[in-house]
């Protein structure tokens, strides 16, 4: 049993490898009781990857992992008791109604009859979904089926809470209902790791932000502290060309002393605050979205 303080996710040297790639490599981070955490990274960056060896779904090819205290290799039924997930994909019966779909959860977890009932009406309703119980899942959009995937996540009173990708194709509006879902679930206790390719995602809802780019951790920390890490203030300039240039500065002054100094031929300068795409950017070379 390994347990320090209240990091309640722990994972050191981290990695996984099939065949050719390292889907993660050397990860290590820690995540604190009561945080959202969020995990940020494009595409095929290895976020899933991480999510299936802290749900114990997959083993690592080194390194180790701790949640809830639990080493996810030695006691991965402790670590699955004191977990819940929601993955990437629909994982739920399309044919069943969510109901149905959340009974079967709580069978598994041996609930007896009266408190399976009284289970699932308290979740529906805290999750909204009390009007639409008995309708089949592949009848409901894809904010509701999301729903009831966190519902069904949620039967057996997790501590955590693993979140693959929980807004992904959702519509602006649908996306916020789902942050305000995440959001009174952290509040109610639930520390909450997700993961992310939205950068706004993750400056809106999570503490603290671990940025994933091939496989390796390349920041982590709040969302304000990499900002000030890489300058608060970012002037941005097109040249003739159309090109543009970022260059980052730790206040308004300086930027402002910078700009000054730029010959007379830029088409266009700009200073505004900088925000964490620009952090990604600057890490990596590239966008978050960009495949
Ligand atoms: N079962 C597997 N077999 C072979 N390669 C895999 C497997 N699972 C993942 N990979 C590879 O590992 C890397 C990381 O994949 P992973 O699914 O963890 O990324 P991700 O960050 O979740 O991406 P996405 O945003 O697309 O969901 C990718 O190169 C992927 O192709
Ligand atoms: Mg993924």
């Amino acid at each position: 049993m390994k347990k320090v303080d209240n990091e309640v996710i722990v994972t050191e040297e981290l990695s996984k490898r099939y065949s050719e790639i390292w889907a993660i490599k050397d990860l290590s981070l820690r995540v604190f009781s009561g945080e959202i955490f969020g995990f940020l990274g494009p595409n095929g960056a290895g976020k899933t990857t991480t999510i299936r060896i802290l749900t114990t779904l997959t083993k690592p090819t080194s390194g180790c992992a701790w949640v809830n205290g639990f080493n996810v290799l030695e006691k991965p039924e402790k670590v699955r008791e004191s977990i819940g997930v929601m993955q990437q994909h629909l994982s739920l019966d399309r044919d069943l109604t969510v109901r149905e779909n959340m009974e079967l959860r709580a069978r598994l977890h041996h609930f007896e009859a009266s408190e399976r009932k009284r289970r699932i009406e308290e979740l529906l309703d805290y999750v909204g979904l009390s009007e639409y119980a008995d309708r089949s899942i592949e009848m409901l959009s894809g904010g509701l089926q999301r729903r009831a995937m966190v519902a069904c996540s949620l039967i057996h009173k997790p501590k955590i809470l693993f979140l693959d990708e929980p807004t992904v194709g959702l519509d602006a509006h649908t996306r916020r209902r789902m942050w305000d879902l995440i959001r009174r679930l952290n509040a109610d206790g639930v520390t909450i790791f997700l993961t992310t390719h939205y950068i706004e995602e993750a400056e809106a809802l999570c503490h603290r932000v671990g940025i994933i780019h091939l496989g390796q951790l390349i920041a982590l920390g709040e969302p304000s502290e990499l900002r000030r890490k890489m300058g608060l203030y970012t002037v941005v300039t097109v040249v003739e060309n159309g090109n543009t240039f970022y260059k980052y500065f730790s206040g308004r002054d300086i930027a402002t002393e910078y700009i000054k100094s730029l010959p007379s031929n830029v088409k266009a300068i700009l200073v505004r605050e900088s925000n964490l795409e620009d952090v990604f950017i600057e890490l990596t070379g590239r966008g978050v979205s960009e495949d």
